[in-house]
């Protein structure tokens, strides 16, 4: 089979692009260890409502201004209907679903997360600037999705 001069070039770029490529995911993730979350929290998501601390859903104060807010999401809505903090609060949430696959986004910020029954999802946010954060849902979840909000209130 005859090759061109430019398709062996072009042939060449692409292997080594390819194994540059897979060389430096490979060094992510065994080297520096950047691989996706485990699911170390699990729960059953028919018993959501009684598997504590999802059973009172809502925020607990752990230090001076870091709180843990437990949170569900359902369709449509999510629990509590509204957290409140001072400014400066840093708020770790932790957040299952007890039906469907829900989101859970802070517009404008690096809070966006898939909430997937069975599992607990978690992230942090410090909040430096005082106003009314919204929380929606960003997975389509049936006839109500586009009402399916809530919000943290920072004063
Ligand atoms: Cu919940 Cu869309």
């Amino acid at each position: 089979m005859h090759l061109h001069r430019y398709e062996k070039i072009w042939l060449w770029l692409g292997g080594a692009g390819l194994a540059i490529f897979i060389t430096l995911l490979a060094i992510n993730a065994f080297a520096m260890g950047m691989q996706p979350p485990s699911d170390m929290q699990m729960i059953d998501p028919q018993k959501v409502d009684q598997t504590p601390p999802f059973d009172k859903p809502g925020l607990k104060q752990i230090g001076e201004k870091e709180y843990d807010a437990y949170m569900t999401a359902f369709a449509f809505s999510y629990a509590p209907s509204v957290i409140e903090v001072p400014v400066g609060s840093k708020i770790n949430f932790h957040v299952t679903s007890k039906d469907v696959v829900h989101g859970f986004e802070i517009p404008k910020t690096n809070i966006n997360f898939m909430v997937v029954p069975g599992h607990v999802n978690s992230a942090s946010m410090t909040f430096d600037k005082p106003g009314e954060y919204l929380i929606l849902c960003n997975e389509y979840c049936g006839a109500g999705h586009h009402v399916m909000a809530t919000k943290i209130i920072v004063k």
